[in-house]
């Protein structure tokens, strides 16, 4: 979850660092530091709060040096104070370490220390502390096998950036489920969690792999293997530039990033079938043949994820008549999954770095399930632990609010389930054309949803101080109050929770009183019916209703309805989730601005969740 960021070689590495950590800001933000490796030692600025008060402090009291590391925190181990700020140092503040993830054993390694005097409460500053230990040794190694052994002795999860002053224009990182990317480029050399850091400096990178390190020179990088032999580096191109990540004029990442779902959805949708009506996936690594035998479909993920996985279940269950299960990935490797050969898993992750995602991908792959990755990141830890991967193209997501890649996903399980219809022979060439020249429609309807707020905005103003609101859905429209509840509690801190529609009956209509608020998402359909029944049931007992409709179920809710925000006809009734799913996330996006919350930066919240 938090960002690092080391740069070797540049007159002001200080300067680089900075603008790193503005890009990775967004993996945590509630303290950051950075140590350069100056002349006489090492120098160290850090700060709790936002990157801003280490910018001011870096401002009074600059550190020119041509090698530092630089991290932005979500606490794990240790409030977030100055004190456990990153880096943390040895006690002679001759070594610097950075770290992303959790060491679990750091209370043992400690006691293994006894004497020695920690100044922070976090796990981190234990590997300082060892590494220092391995430097004044008898065997007198340099820093690359002094952080090699170390790691050895460590459990759980890290990506470590470390620097001594003895060896100033070096770097060495080491990496165990948490991403780490190195990079070289003009006689500068360069590591980072995320390309985001580095996408100013150079589009190529090396991910390492697990177990592996780097030493990071200005001349360039080596890789080792956790046994310290030479390894090859994994180089990819990142395809995307900087002025992705950048706002481009909008007020906020999350607004602009809803705003650029028409192209994020058009280039999910591209050149998926191979000109004979065959839907392709963009990387397979299982015989055709195995896909045709699966009898059961897992849908793994998190979050945002998990709710793109809801919709498309639908799809999957529709046109490849496999029977599939969504499960939050957290729970299912600790409970006894019945997984076989031929039961398939699609696991999605927007960043393809979500611990719990690739690790419950990886239990049920290590008992012969195959596994297909849907992850917006070329070369994710995920996608290159799957089988085959469906890459969302939807660009650089920032906001912690997740939005474009939602979308995207949806568009990606539509593609996968067509796929999976064809291989089991369910699906003629013409009707998988069919569907997908319908679904090719959807970038123009989204784009008519987001260029026009204005109804949102107004049913944001009169109900931005409602305290509690409640989601309703039904088939598709389910996912979708799920997801624009976790929209709106994310950002705007309010109280909002979904049901099944047809399950308010069993407990949650309780809950309504005069003043309350109902959110109902009732696209045309075979459900659209029951949905208003549903309303009307909410409405007698005094909740206003907000509802979203599709232009042919408008006029039909109109008189049950307090607002009826109306997206266009979706071209197949699975892909309405796709639209209804659109001015929720306006909603959520105006409710914050109103009650000035930190749209892009929520409280307690990281974008990428790397640890348990
Ligand atoms: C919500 C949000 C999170 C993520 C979740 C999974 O807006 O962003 O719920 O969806 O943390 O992240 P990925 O998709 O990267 O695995």
């Amino acid at each position: 979850m938090c960002g690092i960021i080391g740069v070797t070689g540049r007159p002001s590495a200080v300067d680089d660092i900075l603008a790193g950590l503005r890009r990775l800001e967004y993996r945590g933000y509630d303290s950051s530091g950075v140590v350069a490796v100056l002349e006489d030692g090492l120098g160290v600025v850090k700060r709790s709060g936002k990157l801003d008060r280490l910018d001011a402090a870096l401002a009074t009291a600059p550190l020119a040096a041509a090698t530092g590391i630089g991290h932005t925190r979500w606490a794990t181990h240790g409030a977030p104070t100055d004190a456990n700020a990153h880096p943390h140092l040895d006690p002679a503040g001759r070594v610097a370490v950075v770290h992303n993830g959790i060491i679990e054993n750091y209370r043992a390694l400690r006691d293994d220390l006894a004497g020695a005097a920690f100044t922070s409460d976090t796990d981190t500053e234990v590997v300082a502390h060892l590494v220092a230990r391995e430097l004044d040794g008898p065997d007198g190694v340099d820093l690359l096998e002094a952080v090699r052994r170390v790691s050895g002795r460590l459990e759980g999860a890290y990506a470590l950036c470390v620097v001594s002053a003895d060896e100033p224009d070096t770097i060495v990182v080491a990496r165990r489920q948490a991403p780490l990317i190195v990079a070289a480029v003009d006689g500068v050399g360069l590591c980072a969690s995320d390309v985001a850091a580095l996408i100013e400096h150079t589009d190529t990178c090396a991910a390492l792999l697990d177990g592996q390190l780097a030493r990071i020179r200005p001349d360039g990088y080596t890789v080792v293997d956790a046994d310290g032999t030479a390894a090859a580096a994994d180089e990819f191109t990142v395809d995307w530039d900087l002025s992705s990540a950048e706002k481009q004029g909008y007020e906020h990442f999350m607004l602009k990033e809803i705003h650029e779902q028409p192209v994020a959805v058009a280039e999910t949708l591209l050149g998926r079938d191979d000109g004979a009506g065959n839907v392709t996936l963009d990387e397979l690594r299982i015989d055709p043949s195995e896909l045709a035998r699966i009898d059961k479909v897992f849908i793994l993920a998190a979050g945002t994820s998990l709710h793109a996985g809801m919709a498309g279940k639908l799809a999957i269950e529709h046109w490849a008549g496999v029977p599939v299960e969504v499960e939050v990935a957290s729970e299912f490797r600790y409970r006894d999954p019945i997984v076989t050969d031929r039961t398939l898993v699609i696991a999605i992750s927007q960043s393809g770095e979500t611990t719990d995602t690739i690790a419950a991908a990886e239990h049920a792959r290590a008992q012969g399930a195959p596994v297909i990755a849907i992850s917006n990141v070329v070369g994710s830890t995920l996608a290159r632990a799957a089988d085959g991967v469906l890459y969302t193209r939807a660009g650089p997501e920032i906001a912690v609010a997740s939005t474009k890649a939602f979308t995207t996903q949806i568009v990606a399980c539509l593609v996968l389930a067509l796929h999976l219809a064809q291989r089991k022979e369910r699906l003629f060439a013409s009707e998988a054309r069919d569907v997908l020249d319908r679904l090719d429609t959807l970038p123009a309807l989204v784009q008519r949803v987001v260029a026009d707020d204005t109804a949102v905005l107004a049913a944001a103003e009169r109900f931005k101080d409602v305290g509690y609101t409640m989601f309703i859905g039904r088939h598709g429209g389910l996912p979708i109050a799920y997801e624009g509840a976790l929209k709106l509690k994310e950002v705007s801190y309010l109280h909002a929770e979904a049901f099944p529609a047809g399950e308010m009956k069993h407990g949650p209509i309780a809950l309504i009183e005069p003043g309350s608020l109902v959110v109902a998402v009732a696209h045309d359909g075979h459900v659209f019916a029951k949905m208003v029944s549903n309303i009307q049931e909410v409405r007698a007992r005094g909740a206003s209703v907000l509802a979203v409709a599709t232009a042919s179920s408008r006029d039909a809710l109109a008189e049950h309805a307090d607002v009826v925000l109306t997206v266009p006809d979706a071209p197949h009734e699975l892909a309405a989730p796709l639209l209804t799913v659109l001015p929720l996330q306006l909603y959520a996006y105006h409710v914050a601005v109103l009650r000035g919350a930190d749209v892009d930066q929520p409280r307690n919240l990281a974008k990428t969740v790397t640890v348990e």
